[in-house]
């Protein structure tokens, strides 16, 4: 018998953050079947978040590709200007949001505790959210990078008991490897990806997390995927700018 672990749908999921306008999205969005297809195949799963002002059109055009907001509001409604909530999110069919990516947290100030706000609100809801989680080149250098992975997930985490955890999904993102070309060796990502699976066991026992999805990011490339996901921690990736064209998502699926 298969055991859980092995059972763990790999994922794939692209990250536009604030790039692609409306004729570069229909561009990648005509390949979506195209791109469904070949992931079927390859028995993984894929989705996109692009910025807010597209998701309906990556609903319209997308042939039914998971969509997913890029961050999502805490609060209900009312006076928050600039914020979106997960009544919006459902309201047009987004099926989740990526929370706490290091982009946020480092320039909207978002903390563990508002991430586990919004991990609530968007798991209550039935929504899927990916948790984005990793440590400074400061922390790193220092030694540091577990003691603030483990603060991020325990405090990211908090009391979500009672909720249904499969549609929660980790992403490490270690930052000093975002964007900027210098991925985390493989041994470091399985590293920290079991490590996070440690923490999840000891706040939600084994079945959680065993069955929990954990994603590398930072710097994945079709040419660097196969290495991270040959790693029995790491379930699939979250990846920026090798994400943005269909050509190259279609690549890092064939090298899934
Ligand atoms: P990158 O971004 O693949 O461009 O490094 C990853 C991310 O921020 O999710």
């Amino acid at each position: 018998m298969l055991s859980i672990a092995k059972m763990r749908t790999k994922l794939l999921f692209g990250n536009w953050k604030m790039n692609s306008l409306k004729a570069e999205c229909s561009a990648f969005l005509a390949e979506s079947k195209n791109l469904l297809a070949l992931s079927n195949s390859k028995h993984i799963e894929i989705g996109l978040a692009p910025s807010y002002l597209y998701l309906d059109q990556a609903i319209a055009e997308g042939n039914g590709i998971t969509v997913y907001a890029q961050d999502v509001s805490d609060e209900e409604k009312g006076a928050y200007t600039g914020q979106v909530s997960v009544s919006m999110l459902l309201d047009h069919s987004v099926c989740g949001s990526l929370v706490g990516h290091s982009e946020r947290r480092a320039y909207c100030n978002e903390t563990d505790f508002k991430c586990n706000l919004k991990i609530k609100k968007l798991l209550k809801a039935g929504l899927g959210c990916i948790y984005c989680v990793g440590e400074t080149l400061a922390e790193y250098d220092k030694g540091f990078a577990k003691d603030v992975i483990k603060a991020q997930i325990e405090v990211g985490l908090m009391n979500l008991k009672g909720l249904d955890l499969s549609k929660l999904v980790i992403a490490y993102e270690p930052v000093w490897s975002i964007g900027t070309g210098k991925n985390a060796s493989e041994e470091i990502a399985q590293d920290i990806c079991s490590y996070i699976r440690s923490l999840v066991k000891d706040m939600y026992g084994e079945e959680v997390a065993s069955s929990m999805r954990i994603l590398y990011g930072g710097s994945v490339k079709p040419e660097n995927i196969h290495s991270y996901l040959k790693q029995n921690d790491v379930d699939g990736a979250l990846v920026g700018g090798a994400s943005l064209k269909a050509d190259s998502f279609a690549k890092l699926i064939e090298n899934c």
